[in-house]
């Protein structure tokens, strides 16, 4: 084991992000009103070229004007590839007020990438005496992104967050699908002549949490195309917390409450951690490093397992 401490990820509830389109002020409030721990108001891939510069107005203009409550409140600019992130970059910091928390920077494909923005961020920050440090949230959704994953999260100490863009990242893999997240079709293992279907987005999740785990970063599930398959989210969400995933993005608000659900420990889970703990507690009474709770093995590893449930719990309830 490295002497290194992993570095803790950010304490804030990041359970799901709402996305609404920057294009489309009408539905701001009723962003604000929900239950989302994170806005992400959208200057990208949901507004049209001819709004780009509307869709810039509205939103600086909102992040003054709306009660966003305890919300993280987070803007995605355009890719760096485009000609428009520069000035949602300079506009958003020169003329937004300091509600603003962080910026999504989509489309991410190495290190240099973050640091192009934050060298660009710093300067407007110091040239407009911005006392609060805006923070970075990335999208790994490109082969490049995936192939550079650890190197983008130790990218800048900005950076807060990590999500997996399935849509953009299954078309620059060249993956034959159109769908964005959940179970493929044609991803399947047969056994005695029975489909097993598995999960083609497993391996990016892994990688992303690990690359967050080691530099203290939120790892986060992206988006589910499908907002009238409540089942088909909640078993893309499930699959992404047991990997180790704190949230999972909402492009609808009836997602909101599915990832609220999903990703905020159960009473049950914290019970069974809080149990697992009082049992080595026990067991260290008397200086035994591993015991038996409910039939199966508990030991020191036992007790970081269970930690990982009841801060998390701890954490939402707290905020
Ligand atoms: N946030 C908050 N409220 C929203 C919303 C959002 N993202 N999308 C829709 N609503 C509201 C609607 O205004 C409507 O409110 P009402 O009941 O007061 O009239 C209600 O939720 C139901 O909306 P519905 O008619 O089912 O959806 P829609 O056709 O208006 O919009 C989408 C559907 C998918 C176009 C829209 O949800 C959307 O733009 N989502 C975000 C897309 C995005 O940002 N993508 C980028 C990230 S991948
Ligand atoms: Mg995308």
């Amino acid at each position: 084991m490295s002497f290194r401490i992993q570095p803790a990820a950010p304490a804030r509830p990041n359970r799901c992000q709402l996305f609404g389109p920057g294009s489309r002020p009408a539905i701001f409030e009723k962003m604000a009103g929900s239950a989302a721990d994170v806005i992400n108001l959208d200057l990208e891939d949901s507004v049209a070229p001819s709004d780009k510069d509307s869709a810039r107005e509205n939103i600086i203009q909102a992040i003054g004007d709306i009660d966003w409550g305890k919300k993280t409140l987070s803007v995605r600019i355009n890719g760096l590839d485009t000609p428009y992130w520069y000035r949602d970059v300079v506009d958003l910091l020169e003329k937004s007020s300091d509600r603003l928390d962080q910026i999504m920077i989509p489309k991410v494909g190495c290190a240099a990438d973050l640091y192009a923005v934050d060298a660009l961020v710093t300067a407007v920050e110091r040239a407009r005496g911005r006392t609060k440090p805006i923070k970075f949230e990335v999208i790994i959704e490109s082969a490049a992104g995936i192939a550079h994953v650890e190197e983008i999260a130790a990218g800048s100490p900005r950076l807060e967050a990590m999500s997996l863009g399935a849509a953009d990242f299954a078309a620059s893999m060249g993956m034959a699908t159109t769908g964005i997240g959940g179970t493929q079709e044609n991803y399947y293992m047969l056994h005695e002549g029975a489909k097993h279907w598995s999960d083609p987005w497993h391996w990016a999740q892994a990688a992303i949490v690990a690359a967050c785990r080691t530099h203290g970063v939120l790892p986060v599930d992206g988006p589910f195309g499908d907002f009238s398959d409540d089942e088909g989210y909640r078993a893309q969400a499930l699959r992404s917390a047991t990997l180790g995933m704190v949230g999972k993005w909402a492009i609808h608000p009836k997602q909101v409450a599915l990832a609220n659900e999903v990703f905020t420990p159960s009473e049950k889970a914290v019970t069974e951690a809080r149990e697992i703990l009082a049992a080595m507690e026990e067991a260290k009474a008397k200086g035994e490093g591993a015991t038996v709770y409910k039939g199966r093995l508990v030991d020191i590893a036992s007790i970081k397992q269970a930690e990982v449930i009841v801060k998390q719990s701890e954490m939402i309830a707290g905020h």
